[in-house]
């Protein structure tokens, strides 16, 4: 059994290194024929049916204002192949450019919203803003996934996870503790 050192004081505004959710992923949107891209890793599974999930997308950012007002996205899950563009989009407003030419990502027509699958990604989920109580006051839009479309191999996808200061943890070895759990909890 593995002994932790004992714990010392750590800086409040880095728990995100332990406490940082699911993978980034790459949020495309649509608004007046104009289409972007931005990366984002806050984001938290709130419900299951409905399907709902909440993600922060700071004003300042142009994906802000586009899906706000067209009330659509497609949250897109990347893996590792796709680092260098995460980390790309991530760091350049859509308001000059178009993300999808200039990181050569294939743009696909979504089934219920506007905005595009984006083919390279793993899945892609299309969401519809569900809730936007808590949009002006802190960034924070409640999505309901009304369609989802996952790739069916690999089963584990390596996926990232961003554990701030440029350095992303990579998805690994699995665990399987299935029998633990009562039926209802899985
Ligand atoms: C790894 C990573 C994670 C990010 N996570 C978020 C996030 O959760 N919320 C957010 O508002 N911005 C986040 N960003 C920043 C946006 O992706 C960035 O500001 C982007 O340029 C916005 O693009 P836009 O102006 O075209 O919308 C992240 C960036 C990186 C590189």
């Amino acid at each position: 059994m593995t002994i932790n050192a004992a714990k010392q004081d750590f800086p409040v505004s880095k728990a995100r290194r332990y406490l940082e959710p699911g993978p980034v992923v790459l949020v495309s949107s649509r608004c007046n024929g104009e289409s972007n891209i931005m990366t984002l890793g806050w984001h938290t599974i709130l419900e299951f049916s409905p399907s709902l999930v909440g993600c922060m997308i700071s004003a300042g950012n142009h994906s802000h204002q586009m899906i706000r007002q067209s009330g659509e996205c497609v949250i897109n899950v990347p893996t590792t192949e796709l680092t260098d563009k995460v980390v790309g989009i991530g760091n350049i407003s859509g308001a000059q450019i178009d993300k999808f030419s200039e990181f050569e990502l294939t743009a696909e027509s979504a089934r219920l919203v506007s905005a595009s699958l984006i083919k390279e990604c793993h899945a892609s989920f299309e969401c519809r803003l569900y809730e936007d109580a808590l949009v002006a006051a802190n960034n924070f839009f409640i999505f309901e996934i009304i369609a989802a479309h996952v790739a069916p191999r690999p089963e584990y996808p390596t996926t990232l996870h961003y554990t701030g200061d440029g350095i992303f943890m990579v998805a690994g070895e699995m665990i399987n503790r299935r029998e633990l759990f009562s039926k209802e909890m899985l």
